[in-house]
């Protein structure tokens, strides 16, 4: 069985334990705030430190799972990766894409996987977009948005690129396959001086196709989605749904032949296909052993990992006016 040590257990970081303790054996949980011990007081097979080194320093150890503060990603991830540690690293892995590209090359030198916690990627909801995406029955997409607002909660030290934007940004890429050519950011910072409350993102691909990122915690509307038009069918994926997750429109453009090239649109079923209610956590965990087992491609996780680091250093970039 897989011996996984998790670093950091403040709001998220305990939600990684439970699953590990469930699929692998949980070794260790390791925080460098010692009051956190009292998380890892519900696993007494795990030991608890407040060392990270202590930690790697343990031959038994197969895994390790990063979920500290951001800034603190590259560093831990990078320590673990020359410790010849499996990694799971929360969102993002790195802040610079240069940074990113070297946990990557890391990770294939030390033959090891290197995992983004993308936790989207996982939920069966946008496992059902990709499917449709892959089977063609959209025909061809041509552009893809993300709407991530609400009212708070107000953040002081993470804009709301890197705080909200992580997400829509990599479940778009990973929607397009695609590796942006530009991204433009536009936010402004009306709470606190230099974090951006209200970003408004552009993303233009070699195919074409364009994207789209509403990313904001100073709205009156509360939501998560992410839409995709086909020149087929158009998908919404909503995760405040509760049960409709993602709503299928069987809506097109279409051109018929006795109207001399004139447009017409089409409107057809809308319909909900059953989405299994499984937690994306877990079924993120499951991947991430599965990794470490062999199985599936390593390589091209932390690859496409890479991919939204360097597309958000671009928008960060446009974001601050370069
Ligand atoms: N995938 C998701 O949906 C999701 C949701 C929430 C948070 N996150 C991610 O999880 C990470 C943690 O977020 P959080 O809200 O739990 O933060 P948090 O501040 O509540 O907890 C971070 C913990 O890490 C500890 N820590 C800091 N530096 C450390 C070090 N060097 N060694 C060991 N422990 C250290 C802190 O003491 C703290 O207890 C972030 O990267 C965040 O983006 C992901």
């Amino acid at each position: 069985m897989t011996r996984v040590g998790v670093a950091g257990l403040g709001h998220w970081g305990p939600n990684l334990a439970r699953n590990f303790a469930e699929l692998a054996d949980l070794a260790w949980l390791c925080d460098s705030d010692g009051q956190r011990r009292n998380v890892a007081s519900r696993y007494p097979q795990a030991r608890f430190t407040g060392s990270f080194e202590e930690m790697l320093e343990d031959p038994e150890l197969d895994a390790v799972v990063v979920a500290t503060p951001v800034p603190t990603h590259f560093e831990l991830a990078q320590r673990a990766l020359r410790a010849g540690k499996h990694v799971l690293v929360e969102k993002p892995p790195a802040m610079k894409g240069h940074e990113m590209d070297e946990l990557v090359a890391l990770a294939t030198s030390q033959d090891v996987v290197l995992m983004p916690g993308h936790l989207l990627l996982y939920h069966p909801g946008v496992q059902r977009l990709k499917e449709m995406i892959s089977a063609g029955e959209l025909g061809d997409v041509l552009c893809v948005y993300g709407n991530r607002q609400n009212l708070g909660i107000i953040r002081s030290n993470e804009n709301a690129l890197w705080s909200l934007g992580v997400h829509d940004l990599s479940v778009i890429l990973y929607l397009l396959d695609e590796e942006p050519e530009k991204a433009d950011a536009f936010g402004r910072d009306f709470l606190t001086r230099g974090v951006e409350d209200v970003v408004f993102c552009y993303l233009r691909f070699p195919s074409g196709r364009i994207a789209h990122m509403h990313l904001s915690w100073l709205d009156p509307h509360k939501m998560r989605k992410i839409t995709v038009v086909g020149t087929e069918k158009m998908v919404v994926f909503d995760d405040m749904e509760l049960e409709r997750k993602v709503t299928v429109y069987e809506k097109a453009p279409w051109r018929p032949s006795d109207r001399y090239g004139e447009w017409q649109t089409r409107t057809g079923d809308i319909f909900s296909p059953r989405i299994a209610p499984d937690e994306p956590l877990k079924l993120e965990c499951i991947e991430f052993l599965r990794l470490v087992s062999g199985e599936g491609d390593r390589k091209k996780v932390a690859t496409d990992g890479a991919r939204v680091v360097r597309a958000l250093d671009m928008l960060t970039t446009s974001l601050n006016g370069g």
